[in-house]
């Protein structure tokens, strides 16, 4: 399908790789409008373990090891064909998940006021990544460059504007961090940070499975934090993520934001970000 996909994207132009819907770019060839409206309906369960993150704020490292903790807690499959991220799912699609036994893992990068409504109703759990949104901005930007199913942006001080004014697939960094301020405090949402991940692999991974009541030993724990370290996902990525996998796995640091960033631009980002005290303060405060 992830072939399929890059061959359509290939053949298309630039300016036709995202679409305008309700005010929220997405792109054309993954998420097309019928995914999106046939979303709406979808049933959510409460054993459902859902991950959201913005683009590039580490969903393919967390998605990776909640798949290893559910093929030993939950009897999951290794070597899914499909990543399950819920909008870019075709209508079909949706009705085989339907069927799907519990518990499911699922994935979006949807902003939270479009998450299918029954996962609020059904109080399911949701585990939120978030990362800086310098780095943010920055691994997106060479992704846009290097995905063909993104358009290519046309320079750095171009793309970060865009990144900005939310002009990007997905929107806005900033509309979707904003939206899980208030959500910070519910007991069904953990929301746990890239650089903390990054310094904590381990109590990262001994809280996601608290949270989602994961019975896995200290050994096990142990096993899934080795082996998902960025070097260890690369060398895998192949097999993993096709031939887009060291697009998905580039640098895999903090700070690179440094390596791209004008003084003004950073003070802009920075005074954009003034008002999501509650999810910039997990960057560096060990999570709960
Ligand atoms: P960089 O472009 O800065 O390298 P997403 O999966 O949400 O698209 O995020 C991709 C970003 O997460 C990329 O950032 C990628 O390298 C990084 N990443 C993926 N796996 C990682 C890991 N195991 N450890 C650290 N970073 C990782």
């Amino acid at each position: 399908k992830m072939k399929a996909d890059i061959e359509k994207a290939k053949a298309m132009k630039d300016e036709d790789k995202l679409y305008r819907h309700q005010g929220i770019l997405y792109v054309t060839v993954m998420s097309p409008l019928e995914n999106l409206q046939a979303l709406e309906t979808l049933e959510a369960r409460p054993d459902d373990v859902l991950l959201v993150a913005y683009p590039k704020c580490g969903f393919n490292w967390m998605i990776g090891m909640l798949r290893k903790m559910m093929v030993i807690t939950a009897g999951l499959e290794k070597d899914p064909e499909q990543i399950p991220v819920m909008e870019f799912l075709s209508p079909e699609m949706q009705k085989i998940l339907s069927e799907y036994p519990s518990p499911r893992l699922l994935g979006t990068h949807l902003h939270l006021k479009n998450i299918p409504a029954s996962f609020t109703a059904k109080k399911t759990k949701m585990l939120v990544v978030f990362r800086n949104p310098k780095d943010t901005a920055v691994s997106y930007y060479h992704f846009t460059n290097k995905n063909p199913v993104l358009p290519k942006a046309e320079s750095w001080d171009k793309f970060y504007s865009e990144f900005m004014s939310g002009d990007v697939g997905l929107g806005s960094y900033f509309d979707h961090a904003l939206a899980w301020e208030k959500r910070v405090d519910d007991p069904n949402v953990m929301i746990v940070t890239y650089e903390y991940l990054k310094q904590n692999l381990v109590e990262g991974v001994r809280q996601v499975c608290k949270f989602f009541n994961f019975a896995l030993s200290e050994e096990q724990i142990q096993t899934i934090a080795q082996g998902s370290t960025f070097e260890a996902m690369k060398e895998n990525s192949k097999d993993s993520h096709g031939q887009l996998g060291n697009v998905f796995f580039r640098k895999g640091e903090v700070g690179d934001w440094k390596n791209h960033f004008s003084e003004a631009q950073s003070k802009e980002m920075d005074a954009n970000s003034s008002n999501l005290a509650a999810t910039t303060s997990l960057l560096t405060r060990p999570g709960t």
